[in-house]
């Protein structure tokens, strides 16, 4: 089996139990995401990497009934338990979450206006291919933003963060220390802002598309 196929198992089996552990909650972090995303209110977005889609209720008031949000996870589960979140908060009109693979995402050039991936890329088997087909469906001008885990700028944080490298990578992750604003260059993307926290190995990249 190939390591695409094992992360998609692991997180099948893990959709069971990813928001009970509230690695799928939505922190600050995550909802500052969706608001320095700032979409427009009939505006298509995509949440790739959704998971369990803890964001899309929190996106979904962000738009109006003319918007939409399409959450995409390759883990038949995570989307399941998606999908059912959405209907449990009746947003069923305004958002749906569906299987796709972000490295051949199922929709044309330019169908987005704005995409959004929460510890998304992190856990990609191909970030960089998955990239690539976010900024060909991303609309001239749209918006991206993603939030993800990288090195930390602090010296004192190195040992800390090459134990969580190592563990994260066990867990199911590609790379921890991926470099998101290199990749988003080299799709082809203008990267606008770079947001960190402090104390945390985890950082906005906000992008646009010429
Ligand atoms: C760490 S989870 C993050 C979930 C959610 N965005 C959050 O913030 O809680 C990463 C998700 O990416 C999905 N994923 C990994 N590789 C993928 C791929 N090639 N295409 C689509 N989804 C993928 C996994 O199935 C998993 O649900």
């Amino acid at each position: 089996m190939g390591r695409s196929e094992k992360i998609k198992k692991r997180y099948d089996r893990w959709s069971r139990y990813y928001d009970a552990f509230d690695l799928g909650g939505v922190n600050d972090q995550k909802m500052l995401a969706v608001d320095l995303l700032k979409p427009e209110k009939n505006a298509i977005i995509m949440d790739i990497g959704t998971g369990t889609g803890a964001i899309i209720p929190y996106l979904a008031k962000q738009i109006s009934n003319e918007g939409q949000i399409i959450g995409i996870d390759f883990s038949k589960k995570m989307v399941q338990t998606a999908n059912e979140r959405i209907i449990k908060q009746k947003i069923t009109s305004k958002a749906k979450a569906m299987v796709a693979d972000g490295t051949k995402l199922p929709f044309p050039d330019g169908h987005f206006d704005a995409i959004i991936a929460t510890f998304a890329f992190t856990s990609f088997p191909e970030p960089e291919k998955a990239m690539k087909e976010c900024a060909r469906v991303l609309r001239p001008g749209g918006r991206f933003s993603i939030l993800d885990t990288g090195k930390p700028t602090r010296k004192k944080h190195q040992l800390k963060y090459r134990y969580l490298k190592f563990v994260m990578w066990k867990a199911g992750y590609t790379d921890i220390s991926l470099d998101i604003p290199g990749l988003v260059r080299k799709a082809g993307l203008k990267v606008s802002k770079i947001e960190r926290f402090s104390g945390s190995f985890a950082y906005i990249t906000l992008a646009y598309k010429i």
